[in-house]
Protein backbone atom coordinates (compact mmCIF):
# COMPACT_ATOMS: atom_id res chain seq x y z
CA UNK A 1 0.00 0.00 0.00
CA UNK A 2 3.06 2.51 0.04
CA UNK A 3 5.36 1.96 -3.03
CA UNK A 4 6.42 -1.51 -3.01
CA UNK A 5 4.31 -3.54 -5.74
CA UNK A 6 1.48 -6.20 -4.66
CA UNK A 7 3.15 -9.07 -6.23
CA UNK A 8 6.42 -8.41 -4.01
CA UNK A 9 4.44 -8.24 -1.16
CA UNK A 10 2.99 -11.47 -1.96
CA UNK A 11 5.80 -12.78 -2.57
CA UNK A 12 7.57 -11.75 0.66
CA UNK A 13 4.11 -13.34 2.29
CA UNK A 14 3.97 -16.59 0.55
CA UNK A 15 7.64 -17.25 1.53
CA UNK A 16 7.26 -16.73 5.31
CA UNK A 17 4.02 -18.70 5.39
CA UNK A 18 5.95 -22.02 3.85
CA UNK A 19 8.27 -21.51 7.31
CA UNK A 20 4.26 -22.79 9.41
CA UNK A 21 4.45 -25.91 10.44
CA UNK A 22 1.45 -28.47 11.15
CA UNK A 23 0.34 -27.50 15.10
CA UNK A 24 2.20 -23.95 15.11
CA UNK A 25 0.61 -21.42 16.95
CA UNK A 26 0.96 -17.83 14.81
CA UNK A 27 1.62 -14.63 15.45
CA UNK A 28 -0.67 -12.97 12.42
CA UNK A 29 1.09 -9.51 11.96
CA UNK A 30 -0.48 -6.08 10.52
CA UNK A 31 -0.60 -4.38 6.86
CA UNK A 32 -0.70 -5.35 3.15
CA UNK A 33 2.22 -7.89 3.19
CA UNK A 34 1.43 -9.88 6.46
CA UNK A 35 -2.27 -9.94 4.76
CA UNK A 36 -0.96 -12.15 2.09
CA UNK A 37 0.85 -14.96 4.58
CA UNK A 38 -2.55 -14.86 6.85
CA UNK A 39 -4.43 -15.61 3.41
CA UNK A 40 -1.88 -18.37 2.44
CA UNK A 41 -2.32 -19.85 5.70
CA UNK A 42 -5.74 -19.77 5.49
CA UNK A 43 -5.76 -21.95 2.18
CA UNK A 44 -3.37 -24.48 4.17
CA UNK A 45 -5.68 -24.48 7.21
CA UNK A 46 -8.75 -25.41 4.42
CA UNK A 47 -6.33 -27.96 3.09
CA UNK A 48 -6.17 -29.78 6.37
CA UNK A 49 -2.84 -28.18 8.24
CA UNK A 50 -3.56 -27.72 11.76
CA UNK A 51 -2.58 -23.57 12.45
CA UNK A 52 -4.13 -21.41 14.95
CA UNK A 53 -3.72 -17.64 15.07
CA UNK A 54 -3.14 -14.63 17.58
CA UNK A 55 -4.12 -11.56 15.72
CA UNK A 56 -1.86 -7.85 16.46
CA UNK A 57 -4.68 -5.75 15.58
CA UNK A 58 -8.60 -5.14 14.75
CA UNK A 59 -6.88 -5.37 11.21
CA UNK A 60 -5.32 -8.46 11.00
CA UNK A 61 -8.27 -10.47 12.98
CA UNK A 62 -10.48 -9.13 10.42
CA UNK A 63 -8.33 -10.86 7.53
CA UNK A 64 -7.45 -14.18 10.00
CA UNK A 65 -11.24 -14.76 10.27
CA UNK A 66 -12.27 -13.88 6.46
CA UNK A 67 -9.19 -16.71 6.00
CA UNK A 68 -10.59 -19.22 8.37
CA UNK A 69 -7.94 -19.35 10.62
CA UNK A 70 -8.72 -20.51 14.33
CA UNK A 71 -7.61 -17.42 16.79
CA UNK A 72 -6.47 -17.52 20.40
CA UNK A 73 -5.46 -15.08 22.43
CA UNK A 74 -2.15 -14.97 24.78
CA UNK A 75 -3.60 -16.03 27.60
CA UNK A 76 -3.83 -19.56 25.92
CA UNK A 77 -0.87 -20.17 23.50
CA UNK A 78 2.31 -18.56 23.43
CA UNK A 79 3.27 -18.31 19.42
CA UNK A 80 5.79 -20.39 18.08
CA UNK A 81 6.78 -17.65 15.07
CA UNK A 82 5.28 -14.44 14.11
CA UNK A 83 4.91 -13.09 10.65
CA UNK A 84 4.36 -9.01 10.50
CA UNK A 85 5.62 -6.42 8.14
CA UNK A 86 7.55 -3.55 8.58
CA UNK A 87 7.67 0.42 7.48
CA UNK A 88 11.42 0.01 7.40
CA UNK A 89 14.32 -2.21 8.28
CA UNK A 90 18.14 -2.25 8.27
CA UNK A 91 20.39 -5.09 8.43
CA UNK A 92 22.42 -7.10 6.03
CA UNK A 93 22.18 -11.20 6.02
CA UNK A 94 23.21 -12.44 8.95
CA UNK A 95 22.01 -9.54 11.25
CA UNK A 96 21.39 -8.14 13.50
CA UNK A 97 17.88 -6.25 11.74
CA UNK A 98 16.10 -3.45 13.17
CA UNK A 99 12.50 -2.61 11.99
CA UNK A 100 10.67 1.01 12.67
CA UNK A 101 6.66 -0.55 12.60
CA UNK A 102 3.40 1.38 13.53
CA UNK A 103 2.37 2.35 10.32
CA UNK A 104 -1.00 1.01 10.84
CA UNK A 105 -1.01 2.42 14.09
CA UNK A 106 -0.59 -1.11 15.63
CA UNK A 107 2.93 -1.54 16.89
CA UNK A 108 2.14 -1.88 20.85
CA UNK A 109 0.31 -5.10 20.27
CA UNK A 110 2.46 -6.18 18.10
CA UNK A 111 5.46 -5.76 19.69
CA UNK A 112 3.89 -7.65 22.43
CA UNK A 113 3.11 -10.74 20.03
CA UNK A 114 6.30 -10.89 18.16
CA UNK A 115 8.19 -10.72 20.58
CA UNK A 116 6.47 -13.24 22.26
CA UNK A 117 7.24 -15.76 20.11
CA UNK A 118 10.43 -17.82 19.67
CA UNK A 119 10.68 -16.14 16.20
CA UNK A 120 9.90 -13.46 14.22
CA UNK A 121 9.76 -13.55 10.45
CA UNK A 122 9.34 -9.78 8.68
CA UNK A 123 7.89 -9.86 5.25
CA UNK A 124 9.14 -6.80 3.11
CA UNK A 125 9.50 -5.54 -0.74
CA UNK A 126 12.76 -3.86 -1.30
CA UNK A 127 11.38 -0.22 -0.71
CA UNK A 128 11.79 -0.91 2.91
CA UNK A 129 15.42 -1.47 3.15
CA UNK A 130 17.87 1.23 4.30
CA UNK A 131 21.07 1.20 5.11
CA UNK A 132 20.59 3.30 8.16
CA UNK A 133 16.59 3.46 10.02
CA UNK A 134 15.31 6.72 9.15
CA UNK A 135 11.57 6.40 9.16
CA UNK A 136 9.48 8.72 11.56
CA UNK A 137 9.45 6.61 14.71
CA UNK A 138 5.55 6.18 15.91
CA UNK A 139 4.97 6.79 19.19
CA UNK A 140 1.76 5.99 21.31
CA UNK A 141 0.58 7.88 24.02
CA UNK A 142 -2.06 8.05 26.85
CA UNK A 143 -3.97 10.54 25.48
CA UNK A 144 -3.29 13.02 27.82
CA UNK A 145 0.36 12.73 27.54
CA UNK A 146 0.85 13.50 24.21
CA UNK A 147 1.63 17.47 24.99
CA UNK A 148 4.59 16.23 27.55
CA UNK A 149 5.71 13.56 25.77
CA UNK A 150 5.74 15.63 22.88
CA UNK A 151 7.82 17.71 24.94
CA UNK A 152 9.96 14.83 26.11
CA UNK A 153 10.25 13.83 22.26
CA UNK A 154 11.83 17.55 21.07
CA UNK A 155 14.02 17.58 23.92
CA UNK A 156 15.71 13.97 22.64
CA UNK A 157 16.28 15.58 19.55
CA UNK A 158 13.05 14.61 17.66
CA UNK A 159 10.21 16.56 15.43
CA UNK A 160 6.37 14.75 16.70
CA UNK A 161 3.89 15.15 14.19
CA UNK A 162 -0.04 13.93 15.92
CA UNK A 163 -1.00 11.42 13.76
CA UNK A 164 -4.32 12.56 11.98
CA UNK A 165 -7.35 10.67 10.95
CA UNK A 166 -7.66 10.23 7.13
CA UNK A 167 -11.60 9.98 7.26
CA UNK A 168 -12.19 12.43 9.70
CA UNK A 169 -11.19 15.51 11.57
CA UNK A 170 -8.91 14.76 14.52
CA UNK A 171 -6.32 12.51 15.39
CA UNK A 172 -6.12 8.59 14.48
CA UNK A 173 -7.59 6.54 17.88
CA UNK A 174 -5.37 3.55 17.92
CA UNK A 175 -7.07 -0.02 18.93
CA UNK A 176 -6.22 0.49 22.31
CA UNK A 177 -7.51 3.75 22.82
CA UNK A 178 -4.57 6.43 22.32
CA UNK A 179 -2.73 8.46 20.04
CA UNK A 180 0.53 8.03 18.26
CA UNK A 181 2.93 10.96 17.45
CA UNK A 182 5.26 10.04 14.44
CA UNK A 183 8.75 11.29 15.40
CA UNK A 184 11.79 12.42 13.15
CA UNK A 185 14.76 11.90 14.20
CA UNK A 186 16.58 12.04 10.82
CA UNK A 187 19.14 8.99 10.80
CA UNK A 188 19.10 6.83 13.87
CA UNK A 189 22.80 6.40 14.73
CA UNK A 190 21.75 4.14 17.57
CA UNK A 191 19.14 2.26 17.34
CA UNK A 192 18.93 0.34 20.80
CA UNK A 193 19.64 4.13 22.93
CA UNK A 194 16.83 5.85 21.02
CA UNK A 195 14.65 2.58 21.96
CA UNK A 196 15.82 2.65 25.38
CA UNK A 197 15.22 6.46 25.63
CA UNK A 198 11.66 6.41 24.28
CA UNK A 199 10.75 3.30 26.51
CA UNK A 200 11.66 5.42 29.77
CA UNK A 201 9.28 8.44 28.83
CA UNK A 202 6.46 8.48 31.12
CA UNK A 203 2.65 8.31 28.83
CA UNK A 204 4.56 6.03 26.34
CA UNK A 205 2.54 3.11 26.02
CA UNK A 206 4.73 1.68 23.23
CA UNK A 207 7.50 2.90 20.50
CA UNK A 208 7.80 1.30 16.93
CA UNK A 209 11.50 0.69 16.89
CA UNK A 210 11.71 -2.96 17.78
CA UNK A 211 16.07 -3.67 17.77
CA UNK A 212 17.02 -7.14 17.47
CA UNK A 213 14.40 -9.42 17.29
CA UNK A 214 13.59 -10.42 14.18
CA UNK A 215 15.04 -13.85 13.44
CA UNK A 216 14.88 -13.42 9.38
CA UNK A 217 13.57 -11.20 6.84
CA UNK A 218 11.63 -12.10 3.59
CA UNK A 219 12.01 -9.33 1.07
CA UNK A 220 9.94 -10.16 -2.00
CA UNK A 221 10.81 -9.05 -5.63
CA UNK A 222 8.71 -9.53 -8.91
CA UNK A 223 9.60 -12.96 -9.22
CA UNK A 224 11.77 -14.08 -5.92
CA UNK A 225 12.68 -13.61 -2.44
CA UNK A 226 15.79 -12.95 -0.83
CA UNK A 227 15.48 -14.83 2.79
CA UNK A 228 18.29 -12.12 5.13
CA UNK A 229 18.72 -14.53 8.91
C1 LIG B 1 1.42 -1.77 11.39
O1 LIG B 1 1.38 -1.02 12.55
C2 LIG B 1 2.78 -1.74 10.78
O2 LIG B 1 3.78 -2.07 11.67
C3 LIG B 1 2.80 -2.64 9.54
O3 LIG B 1 3.33 -3.90 9.83
C4 LIG B 1 3.55 -1.93 8.49
O4 LIG B 1 2.94 -0.67 8.30
C5 LIG B 1 3.67 -2.68 7.17
O5 LIG B 1 2.55 -2.51 6.35
P1 LIG B 1 2.60 -2.86 4.80
O6 LIG B 1 2.99 -4.31 4.68
O7 LIG B 1 1.18 -2.61 4.31
O8 LIG B 1 3.58 -1.93 4.17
Amino acid sequence: SNGGSEAAKRRAGEAAAEAVEDGDVVGLGTGSTAAHAIRVLGRAVDAGLDVTGIPTSHQSRQVAREAGIPLVTLADATPDLAIDGADQFCGDDGGPFHLVKGGGAAHAREKVVDTAADRLLVVADPSKRTDSLDHPVPVEVLPDAAPVVEARLADLGGDPTLRAAERKDGPVVTDNGNLVLDCAFGSIADPAALAADLSALAGVVEHGLFVDCTAAVYVGREDSVDVLE
